[in-house]
């Protein structure tokens, strides 16, 4: 809560379109409310017919001191609500919660009421906070909705994992107000500590190639390295992201991404533009070792009863760049550990000329690999420890990124 803390004031003059969609997360955007007029944000409400079931329009009114808008005429004066006038108004849109049926019409300009046609009509930085239940998220029509809204500019502030209201578990919960509320504040203000810095991050597995149909890798998604260049880029930093093969959309912001299969191809992507980084964040789970010859055709099974690969060592991405380290930029390093982890992890940092590291553990529950949330312990060259919780991976990149980049006394 300090940073909310910290912000207030700072949104004076501005103004905010708050848009609420018929889900039980609505009670949440209450909150969110308050913190944009704590803030000094002039908000209007717009609310759809549904979400007036959740929250009433009249502690909306209260709070935001206006008026809650939701039909297109008022229905005893006949006044008709322009939308087009409240869209140039609004110097940011946030749309929380944003339910299923909302992205959907927002992905396909379904104007059926006042929040949809504002949303069509402004010209202003639009945020929307998805709230549905963890099958609804995960639909494929929901997931090319939001893909498609990504693509038009709008700020998609991704949902938390947890209990949600049908009782079932899983990604589905609106993002915290608070959370929601930095990231609309920090739009409007502007407030970018790392701009004009430029980073490099390694995100997800490398493939090293048996033949055209085999690889060795491993379990790496992707996610962690995905939200540490969301989270440097969030704090306006440009991001050079070299992805393994991973599954994932490139995050929205100043990111250009350099997809690799091999850690050779990672290796040379990485080199090609280390020379233009402040810094770089190596979360690749690299192959250590690759076939030392890759087969032309598929090998054939019924031909061997067993068969033989010689592995040959991948170069390392992060040592190789530590060597080349100048003094102004600092590196980071993950270590996935099973045993013996602070010992290991301080030696790889050690042994790889890195400023710090990263340390997550496969013994602890919900943290590595695929899983959303991730638990970490920050070990710095200088001997600082700094933990992180088990919270979403977005959340522990943001913690990242703010302990060791904009933290004026690690650069
Ligand atoms: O992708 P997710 O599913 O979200 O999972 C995230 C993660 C678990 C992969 C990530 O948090 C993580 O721990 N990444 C590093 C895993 C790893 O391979 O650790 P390592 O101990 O093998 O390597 C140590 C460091 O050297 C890492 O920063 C690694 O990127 C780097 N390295 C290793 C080998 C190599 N050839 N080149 C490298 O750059």
């Amino acid at each position: 809560m300090s940073d909310v803390l910290a912000l207030q004031y700072m949104l004076k003059g501005k103004h905010i379109v708050l848009g609420i969609s018929g889900g039980i997360a609505a009670y949440k955007s209450v909150m969110l409310l308050r913190l944009f007029v704590k803030a000094g944000a002039e908000v209007q409400v717009v609310i759809t017919p549904n979400g007036k079931q959740f929250i009433t329009p009249v502690t909306l009114s209260s709070l935001s001191g206006k008026p809650v808008i939701s039909e297109f005429f008022t229905a005893n004066t006949g006044e008709w609500h322009s939308h087009v006038d409240l869209g140039l108004w609004a110097d940011a849109m946030v749309i929380a919660p944003a339910t299923a049926s909302t992205i959907a019409k927002m992905a396909n300009g379904v104007a059926d009421n006042m929040l949809i046609t504002s949303y069509l009509s402004t010209r202003a930085k639009v945020f929307a906070a998805p709230a549905m239940d963890l099958d609804m998220w995960k639909h494929p029509s929901t997931q090319r909705n939001l893909a498609m809204l990504r693509a038009d500019g709008v700020g998609i502030i991704e949902p938390e994992a947890g209990e949600l209201a049908s009782g079932l578990v899983g990604k589905g919960r609106m993002e915290e107000p608070e959370k929601i509320f930095e990231a609309v504040a920090s739009y409007l203000t502007g407030n970018k500590p790392l701009a004009g810095k430029t980073y490099l991050v390694t995100a997800g597995p490398t493939y090293e190639n048996i033949d055209p149909v085999r690889f060795i890798g491993n379990h790496s998604s992707g996610k962690m390295g995905f939200a540490l260049a969301k989270a440097l880029s969030d704090f306006g930093a440009k991001v050079r992201l070299v992805a393994g093969p991973v599954s994932l959309p490139t995050p929205e912001g100043e990111i250009e991404r350099i997809d690799v299969v091999s850690a050779r191809e990672m290796l040379a992507a990485s080199e090609s533009v280390f020379a233009e980084c402040d810094g770089a964040i190596f979360c690749a789970a690299v192959a250590d070792y690759a076939p030392a010859e890759c087969a032309e055709k598929k090998i054939k099974r019924e031909k061997r009863d067993s068969m033989t690969i010689e592995l040959v060592k991948n170069p390392d991405i992060s040592a190789r760049l530590g060597q080349l380290k100048r003094p102004n930029q600092t590196l980071v390093g993950f270590a996935l550990e099973t045993d013996n982890e602070t010992e290991n992890a301080t030696g790889k940092m050690m042994r790889k000329g890195l400023d710090w590291i990263a340390l997550n553990s496969l013994r602890d529950a919900g943290a590595g690999f695929r899983t959303d949330t991730n638990k970490v312990t920050l070990i710095a060259a200088d001997g600082r420890v700094s933990e992180i919780p088990l919270m979403a991976k977005s959340e522990v990149a943001r913690r990242m990124v703010e302990t060791i980049f904009c933290n004026a006394d690690n650069q």
